[in-house]
């Protein structure tokens, strides 16, 4: 750990514990910056965690914004129709309001918490709306001006459609806005949220609640935000995506927050992906307070020790470290860059070093400048290629489509023997090629692997079983972070070792890219061989020297049944998440030898 780290670690474990608003919101503490930049910075809990000294005290100190995580929902309060156990709740909201902290009401209605006798009910829409509103009524009366934001219903779409919910079944589309009503006419000066996941970016399920919220704006249904739950994976963010979906919601004359914030990655806890964590935590944090309209971030739990993601039913990974704070209760580099970032802005002082906060920022990217191009052979058709970053593909290569690898002889070869996943023991690599002819780019991978596994998952879920993939890029702008027409992900089975008429592919806009392909077994693996036109519907790649694509290559493998094996090469891509986000590819250059 670096000095400036533990000196800040001392500083702030140092604080005084202050019991008034004033001192504390002025005092070295998230929530002293955040209340100087005018948003909340809030946490979720459960009373067990208050249960915990070290977690009170963190909660206490550091958030001026309080959301029950899991202990005000319907199944978690109800116990019988019109009847209800509020201590917990009470018990959550009697801390917060001790520690001068706002509360952020979670959640009146959501269709993963509603008791059985709502759930399996088959009531009548009249009975079903008096039970809606009896609910919420009850909830929000017990504490009226206590609760300033409610979560009035959460994840209520389902992609592009209204989710299939109880609710939706017996009473229809309007359940929602007959939600919010209830809530408002029980307190008018609540502010009211729809909350979702996987809607902060621009996409089909945030177009259907930007339409939703549109419509009741434009109908005077009470509605004041849209809350962004941001459970976010590693390596990075789509910002820009993010801020063009929080104008929008901004024109209505709405607020927005991230509710529900944290930055998962699978694998091992290590310096750089705390850093990876921190650049995202920054960078989020950041859309926050570049937005008008952003009024909240709330962390989905303080330390890693309870995060939601560990629990059986969800991500059930024991070791996962999604928040600002360890097991034994450290700040990590994501706390410290927030509150570097919150004191900067209101020029207050700087938290960490300008070198240090240069590093979180930085981390791996496919823009770096390149190396001078070298030849280490000079029978080779192109340059060494950059280990994981560039491949020069040398230009006027044909190949035949045919399993015999004598045709990409001089053309580099790279082996990919690294990834996400590998277990012990496992001999899986490849080694793969590129090369460009007069109409066609050509792909091979050359794949070691004692046992060959297919036809269990097929084209439906062809990343299972063994099979290799190329991505490329197209569009000239290799920053891009979301798929479109000219990005595509080539994923092609094993499976086409057995010759079928039809390439076995799947993978993003595949479909579009007109690929050929040919497989062969082999004594140690088996080679798949493929070439897309250079002209297609989607794109138009023109064969000049120092040409630049985005380029990815990644292996699945399976050694028995599912997968258990991801060789990837781009080093930008750390986390597999290639298939989503191409800004993580590495580049392709085209190479004219004859030059
Ligand atoms: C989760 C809690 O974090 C868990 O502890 C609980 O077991 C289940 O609910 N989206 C939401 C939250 O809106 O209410 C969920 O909270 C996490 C996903």
């Amino acid at each position: 750990m670096k000095k400036s780290f533990i000196i800040l670690i001392l500083i702030v474990m140092l604080l005084p514990i202050v019991g008034t608003t004033s001192a504390q919101d002025m005092s070295f503490t998230l929530r002293g910056f955040a209340s100087r930049n005018d948003i909340y910075i809030g946490a979720a809990a459960w009373t067990h965690h208050l249960d915990d000294p070290a977690h009170r005290e963190i909660l206490a100190r550091e958030f001026n914004m309080f959301t029950p995580e899991h202990e005000a929902k319907f199944c978690m309060i109800s116990t019988g129709r019109g009847e209800y156990d509020f201590s917990r709740f009470d018990e959550l909201v009697e801390f917060a309001e001790e520690n001068d902290m706002v509360i952020h009401g979670h959640t009146l209605i959501w269709h993963s918490c509603s008791p059985d006798w709502v759930e399996n009910a088959d009531f009548s829409r009249e009975e079903a709306i008096e039970v809606l509103r009896e609910h919420i009524t009850t909830v929000v009366t017990r504490y009226q001006g206590r609760i300033l934001y409610w979560d009035v219903v959460n994840e209520a779409f389902d992609d592009g459609e209204y989710r299939d919910t109880a609710w939706l079944r017996m009473i229809g589309e309007d359940y929602i806005e007959l939600a919010f009503q209830f809530a408002h006419e029980a307190d008018p000066d609540a502010l009211l949220l729809y909350n979702d996941y996987g809607a902060e970016t621009m996409n089909a399920k945030s177009d259907a609640i930007y339409e939703m919220a549109a419509d009741f704006v434009e109908r005077d249904i009470p509605i004041h935000g849209i809350g962004m739950q941001s459970h976010f994976d590693l390596p990075r963010i789509n910002t820009a995506s993010i801020v063009e979906n929080m104008e929008r919601i901004g024109e209505l004359g709405l607020e927005v927050q991230f509710t529900e914030v944290d930055v998962k990655y699978v694998g091992e806890t290590t310096p750089e992906v705390l850093q990876q964590q921190a650049r995202e935590y920054y960078r989020l944090l950041e859309t926050c307070l570049d937005a008008d309209n952003c009024t909240a971030f709330i962390v989905w739990g303080v330390s890693d020790r309870y995060t939601w993601l560990r629990e059986a039913d969800f991500f059930n990974n024991p070791t996962v470290g999604p928040l600002l704070f360890t097991d034994d209760y450290q700040p990590k580099p994501a706390y410290f860059a927030m509150m570097d970032l919150l004191a900067r802005r209101v020029g207050a002082t700087s938290i960490l070093p300008d070198d240090e906060i240069e590093a979180i920022l930085g981390g791996p990217s496919n823009d770096s400048d390149l190396p001078e191009p070298v030849m280490s052979n000079s029978d080779q058709l192109a340059p060494d290629s950059v280990a994981g970053v560039a491949y020069y593909a040398p230009l006027g290569v044909e190949i035949t489509l045919d399993g015999d690898l004598s045709d990409w002889e001089n053309i580099p070869r790279v082996v990919v023997d690294t990834g996400t996943q590998l277990p012990d023991g496992n001999d899986t690599s490849f080694e793969f090629a590129v090369a460009v002819g007069e109409t066609h780019l050509y792909f091979m991978a050359n794949v070691t692997d004692s046992s060959i596994v297919y036809g269990t998952y097929g084209v439906g879920e062809w990343y299972r079983e063994d099979s290799v993939e190329f991505y490329l890029n197209t569009t000239g702008d290799l920053g891009k972070t979301a798929y479109e027409a000219g990005i595509v992900q080539i994923g092609m089975l094993a499976e086409n070792v057995t010759g079928p008429a039809e390439p076995l592919v799947g993978g993003s806009n595949s479909g579009s890219a007109n690929v050929s392909v040919s497989a062969v077994e082999t004594d140690t693996g088996y080679i798949i061989e493929a070439s897309v036109p250079l002209q297609n519907d989607v794109w138009d790649i023109t064969p000049e020297h120092m040409g630049v694509l985005g380029f990815q290559t990644h292996l699945n493998g399976s050694s028995s049944d599912d997968r258990d094996t991801k060789l990837i090469w781009s080093a930008a891509d750390t986390q597999d998440q290639s298939w989503s986000d191409p800004s993580l590819f590495g580049q392709l250059i085209f190479w004219d030898s004859t030059q």
